[in-house]
């Protein structure tokens, strides 16, 4: 069975398979408007940075072909000025849907761009929603291929590293963090389409998983994709890492990420900058595989980028199935307090910042980067 996609479209219609209730329970959610997009988005019904700004990429071009199609039409559609007030303002909206991730960011401003040149191009109100609506798609569509591009580039760079320092090995063991697969994207996925490369290629050892609380992508996310690719994989805690890195041989840590800044450091969920630390205590190559779209050269270094809070209630929860589990389909969806009732004091920021110096290799879909000799930080210039 092929992994699930986090986004299915037909025609105008959307649907998201809804990830607060995966592994045990899947079900599809239509995605009629763009304020159930969202909160599809908010909630985490979907996550991840590439299947987000897609997410909001797609439900902005559904909304405007089904206005195309309506009658009557719709008001927006009366002049261009009542159009370009229609869409600037679902991608302000867009916009605070998460703050974190760039890529959201980016869908949005590419819109944007696309809007502001129809209008300079005197294009009438039909035309600028057509434009739109395939811009729309191509910010999801164009997702797959880079992904695979990407993924290619940083095994290959990895079997070489490990080749260089290790002449006899044959298959790499990698640990990941949090869930970069195709739930997180259009499809293949990041770092775990790093981790899939690999597999195909013959060349995959283990590979090994944290949990990822309190969201459990990890548990919940990675474990299921894993499954269903017959990845040879381990799951640990989240604290188990140092122990890992001290019992197992490790060639590389390979995460995602959600904004990359100027000079390389790098947001990802919660408990990279821990795995970041003890790689570099271990010696063990780190690197971050990402889209273009996920580095934010408006920013110099990432203490400019703003890390997301989520409700404190989503520390003190478990989500999963009552076990023992009688049989699949039986699997309910349950989601369990695990801290007394009104516990005050919970700190959940949804990321951390990984610095640039504790990295060793950045893969987009253009290349790979490393650092120069004796600097802390990146020039990203050839890959971004
Ligand atoms: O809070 P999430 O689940 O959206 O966080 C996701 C991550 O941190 C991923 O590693 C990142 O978005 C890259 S997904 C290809």
């Amino acid at each position: 069975m092929p992994p699930l996609t986090s986004i299915k479209t037909s025609g105008d219609d959307i649907e998201i398979v809804n990830q607060l209730l995966l592994p045990h329970v899947i079900e599809y959610v239509q995605i009629e408007t763009v304020e159930e997009a969202h909160d599809a988005i908010k909630t985490m019904k979907i996550r991840g940075a590439p299947a987000i700004a897609s997410l909001a990429a797609l439900s902005l071009s559904s909304q405007l072909s089904r206005g195309l199609k309506a009658s009557p039409p719709p008001d927006y559609l009366a002049s261009t000025d009542a159009l370009k007030e229609h869409v600037e303002r679902i991608l302000d909206y867009f916009f605070t849907a998460r703050p974190t991730a760039v890529n959201l960011g980016a869908a949005i401003r590419r819109l944007r761009a696309t809007l502001l040149k129809s209008l300079d191009a005197n294009k009438s109100t039909r035309d600028i929603c057509q434009n739109l609506i395939n811009e729309g798609w191509k910010v999801s569509d164009e997702d797959v291929g880079r992904n695979k591009e990407m993924s290619r580039r940083g095994g290959e760079w990895l079997r070489q590293r490990v080749r260089e320092d290790h002449a006899k090995v044959e298959v790499v063991n990698v640990l990941t963090v949090c869930n970069t697969g195709s739930l997180a994207t259009s499809g293949y996925g990041t770092a775990l389409g790093l981790i899939t490369y690999l597999h195909e290629s013959g060349k995959l050892g283990t590979a090994f998983f944290t949990q990822s609380a309190p969201y459990h992508q990890g548990s919940r996310l990675t474990a299921m994709e894993l499954q269903e690719l017959k990845i040879p994989s381990i799951m640990i805690c989240d604290t188990m890492v140092g122990s890992l890195f001290q019992s197992h041989v490790i060639h590389g840590v390979v995460v995602g990420a959600d904004r990359i800044a100027r000079n390389g450091d790098t947001a990802n969920k919660i408990g990279t900058y821990n795995a970041a630390v003890l790689a570099a205590r271990h010696n063990i190559p780190f690197i971050v595989v990402a889209p273009t779209t996920t580095i934010d050269l408006d920013i110099p270094d990432g203490t400019h980028i703003p890390i997301e809070h989520r409700p404190a209630i989503e520390a003190c929860l478990v989500r999963g199935a009552i076990y023992p589990i009688q049989s699949h389909e039986d699997a309910k969806h349950a989601v369990v307090m695990i801290t007394p009732p009104g516990l005050e004091g919970v700190y959940n920021p949804s990321f951390d910042v990984t610095p640039a110096e504790l990295i060793t290799a950045i893969v987009t879909e253009n290349g790979v980067a490393v650092k120069n000799p004796g600097m802390r930080g990146f020039d990203l210039s050839e890959i971004a």
